[in-house]
């Protein structure tokens, strides 16, 4: 297979040159990253857990009617997505109180929130990610008011669809990141769910015992980091079919 030329690469994930105009090709890095960079390490399978844990969510989200970038998944550390227009923001729905919200606010880790709450943040390395307000995003022209509207629309169906799927299985959905996309067809312009759903970029709890089964084991140095992401897709019947041991291969031909 011709090598697909790199499109660009971020902390997780490569984006590369699609087969047809329009696709991109997503890869899955086993890297990690926490605190803007400062934190770096490796979690052995991360790549091929996230990229099969976000396929199934961007499938069901589809299934009920959300608009997302996924087309289908290549292979172990692949998908075929749309390209899209990032908008330049972090969404983040927060159900239960913790990481930078319960430090901000003092508010005890755990605590239910009195309803979920949506915040969101610029998205720009340089500057850490800033917490931004509509008024931010609409006066600098990072979307318009009915994009916004689209937005939070998106966000809580979301977050009821997949709050209800994995309290089927024992977790609780804490809080998450979604980040969202301008997609043009036919001289029409969407809005549609981009990047990805996983244990990177959600807090995803026990629903019994409270542990933790996300990027914070990484982040906190918990320990068992593999197998709090090995846990959330086991529990979703995804492992890949070798189990475990699948996990480190084979790398993709590029
Ligand atoms: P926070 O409590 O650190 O603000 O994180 C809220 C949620 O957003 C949590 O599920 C992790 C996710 N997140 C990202 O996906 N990327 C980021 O850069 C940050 C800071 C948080």
């Amino acid at each position: 297979m011709a090598r697909r030329r790199q499109l660009y690469e971020g902390k997780a994930k490569i984006l590369f040159e699609g087969p047809e105009p329009g696709t991109l090709v997503q890869y899955f890095k086993d890297d990690a990253t926490a605190f803007n960079s400062q934190k770096k390490g490796t979690i052995t399978g991360k790549g091929v857990l996230n990229n099969r844990i976000s396929e199934y969510f961007m499938l069901r989200l589809g299934e009920i009617g959300v608009p997302t970038h996924f087309i289908r998944r290549l292979n172990m550390r692949e998908q075929l997505i749309r390209e899209v227009e990032i908008i330049p923001l972090e969404v983040v729905v927060r159900n239960v109180a913790a990481g930078s919200l319960a430090t901000r606010l003092g508010i005890q880790e755990g605590t239910r929130l009195p309803r979920s709450i949506i915040e969101y943040y610029y998205k720009n390395d340089a500057l850490q990610d800033p917490m931004v307000s509509e008024e931010h995003i609409t006066a600098f022209g990072w979307a318009g008011t009915a994009d916004i509207d689209d937005i939070v629309q998106l966000t809580l169906r979301v977050n009821d669809f997949l709050t209800g799927l994995l309290l089927g299985v024992g977790i609780t959905l804490v809080d998450f990141k979604l980040e969202f996309g301008r997609l043009y067809e036919n001289d029409e312009m969407r809005i549609v769910l981009a990047d990805e759903i996983s244990p990177d970029n959600c807090r995803l709890w026990d629903s019994k015992t409270g542990e933790k089964m996300d990027k914070d084991r990484f982040r906190r140095d918990l320990g068992r980091v593999e197998e709090g992401y090995q846990e959330v897709a086991r529990r979703l019947g995804i492992l890949p079919e070798a189990g475990v041991r699948d996990l480190k291969g084979p790398e993709t031909v590029q």
